[in-house]
């Protein structure tokens, strides 16, 4: 977690610090700071709070400066306060640091730091870090940053500037991504390429192991032993204009509104209308590898995890193949059991998350193959997994994933597909009418969108409530636990998500006028069965607001409320249903004046594990 920024560059560095850090806001947000050269002297500026805190500090009392670093912050060693803030400073206060990650080892090296001298003002973890560079400074801080940063065990992506070296900016990495800009006469760093790119599309992504060196003239690669390292510069598609709100109140509220793009975008020319073929050549990992796949495992966090659990009912019901679907984060620390006839999946919209990143270290040379879906080009899962299948969902800023959810879902009935026709398990016929009912998809989600009042409505007269329950039974009941996190994550009301089978083994207890549930009842093979778990709840006196089909009479007469979405295959139902419950959790968060873009104590990549 945290943001990190460096820039140096014609451009007053103070500005170009602020709307980077506010780019890279979603990461962390509970305390920031900045710290520039100006005139040969270093100049810290902190506060505990947001960005839009320490841009007001710095109106009030401005810095001046050429090139400069900024942070901010998710607490992890250290409450959020603003002695705690990045960037921390040594002795001298003339060299400073910014960094994101853990140092595990902290403890031992300021206590020997401590004792060789050195003044500790922090709780921090990271402080030790400046220590180390101070104690090793002999006139180079790159030479210094290396000799500090091979005493360090964890994970860091650190950056420093000192006032005795000046005109560069050091950054390395080993663990949380570092990326480089490379400008017209100017150059960044950043924790992604959100703030680079309304400077320069052309980046460079550091490996764990090296470290960038950037200067007025360039930037120059090494690794953590001094040797030079050529990077590839790649070129980002992405345009600034996506990271602006259009218009909408929040991100979230257009992310929701961007999915039919998105899932279009993420279908687009993979999938063929003439031959009913998929066609994912570019996935990296071959066709016979994938023919002798016999079992599907998946790996992901939160609600890439739950995009996993639908991708367990597309793969099974399409390529006919057993899946596991795993916590990345529970799934590393087990005596888990693969072989070389299994495929593993691993789903993670940044690319970075830790404990993904982790599970994927952990399985890759035990399994057929690990595929990567993420929507984050070149991270560090994409980088490492054997092949990558990019979502095409454009940059998420909002912290509770939305878009990205249902990108990934797409990817992840391509995936099955493609493993059905690989293997040999669904004709072209069928395959191509499910592309077909699959094309339709966006379009309804269209129709959905264009009932955001109507559910805005509908979502008002729950502000108040403390307690939600969600249902769904099979292909739906992950998207009830979707449904229940965006709930809990952006209103903070309890929500609880169940198969609804699972309802009268204990949860039905409780019911009562308080805690009024959701239900997801389309059409589908389970239909019957969750009308009968429904009739449960109403008998006990409960609350039922049902997302149900359109073409669906007689559902209104069971339940209080009705979210109507249209029919589409069983199997694809998700892409709509969900699109109601994001709604709902998120008029009803705004209504309560919850900060819905950036909520409490979450931060939008979690590199920490
Ligand atoms: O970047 P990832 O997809 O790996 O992130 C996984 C989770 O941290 C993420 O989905 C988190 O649960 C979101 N806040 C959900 O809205």
């Amino acid at each position: 977690m945290c943001g990190i920024i460096g820039y140096i560059g014609p451009k007053s560095v103070v500005p170009v610090l602020i709307e980077g850090l506010k780019k890279l806001e979603y990461r962390g947000y509970d305390s920031a700071g900045i710290a520039v050269v100006d005139k040969g002297k270093v100049q810290v500026r902190r506060v505990k709070g947001k960005i839009i805190e320490l841009e007001e500090s710095l109106r009030k009392s401005p810095l001046g400066g050429t090139y400069g670093l900024g942070h901010t912050r998710w607490a992890t060693h250290g409450r959020p306060s603003e002695e705690n803030a990045h960037p921390h400073r040594d002795c001298t206060g003339q060299l400073v640091i910014v960094h994101n990650g853990i140092i595990e080892n902290y403890l031992a090296l300021k206590l020997r730091l401590r004792d060789e001298g050195h003044v500790f003002r922090t709780e921090t973890d990271t402080e030790v870090i400046a220590h180390l560079i101070e104690k090793y400074f002999q006139g180079s801080l790159e030479e210094a940053m290396r000799a500090a940063i091979a005493e360090l065990e964890g994970a860091f992506a650190v950056s420093a500037i000192s006032a005795k070296d000046r005109n560069k900016i050091v950054a390395a990495k080993l663990g949380p991504p570092v990326v480089v800009g490379l400008g017209d006469g100017e150059y960044l760093l950043s924790s992604d390429v959100n703030p680079i790119i309304c400077h320069t599309q052309n980046v460079a992504f550091l490996e764990d192991g090296e470290m960038a060196v950037i200067g007025p003239a360039g930037v120059t690669f090494s690794d953590f032993k001094g040797n030079p390292v050529q990077k590839k510069i790649e070129r980002i598609a992405w345009n600034p204009m996506m990271i602006e709100k259009r218009g909408f109140k929040h991100f979230m509220l257009k992310e929701i509104f961007e999915q039919p793009e998105v899932v279009r975008d993420t279908l687009l020319g993979r999938t063929s209308l003439d031959s009913g073929k998929v066609l994912l050549d570019e996935i990296g990992i071959s066709p016979q590898v994938l023919r002798r796949v016999r079992k599907v495992v998946l790996l992901a966090c939160g609600t890439s995890y739950h995009a996993g659990l639908v991708g367990k009912y597309f793969l099974e019901s399409l390529a006919q193949v057993p899946v596991d679907v795993e916590y990345a984060s529970e799934f590393r620390y087990r005596d888990f059991i693969l072989d070389k006839e299994t495929l593993g999946i691993v789903i993670s919209q940044s690319g970075e998350t830790a404990d993904t990143l982790a599970a994927l270290r952990a399985s890759k040379d035990k399994c057929a193959a690990v595929l990567a879906v993420t929507n984050s080009v070149s991270s560090s899962i994409a980088r490492e997994a054997h092949g990558v299948l990019y979502t095409h969902a454009g940059p998420e800023i909002g912290v509770a994933a939305t878009k990205t959810f249902t990108a990934q879902m797409t990817a992840l009935v391509l995936i099955a597909l493609y493993l059905a026709q690989v293997k040999g398990k669904m004709d072209d016929r069928a395959s191509l009418e499910f592309i077909e009912e699959f094309q339709r998809i966006p379009h309804k989600m269209e129709k959905i969108l264009r009932q955001a009042k109507t559910i805005e409505d509908l979502a008002l007269n729950f502000v108040a409530f403390s307690h939600f329950l969600y249902l769904g039974r099979w292909v739906n009941y992950p998207v009830a636990l979707e449904g229940a996190l965006k709930l809990k994550e952006i209103s903070y009301i309890h929500a609880e998500a169940y198969p609804g089978g699972e309802m009268k083994h204990g949860p039905i207890a409780l019911i009562d006028e308080n805690m009024p549930t959701m239900a997801i009842i389309p059409k589908d093979r389970v239909y019957d069965k969750m009308l009968s778990n429904i009739s449960e709840i109403k008998a006990r006196l409960g609350y039922v607001l049902a997302v149900a089909q359109e073409n669906d009479p007689q559902i209104r007469e069971r339940v209080d409320e009705v979210i109507p979405v249209p029919s589409a295959h069983p199997l694809l139902m998700p892409f709509l249903t969900i699109v109601p419950l994001q709604l709902f959790a998120y008029y009803i968060a705004a209504k309560r004046g919850a900060d819905v873009d950036q909520p409490r104590n979450l931060a939008k990549s979690v590199t920490v594990e």
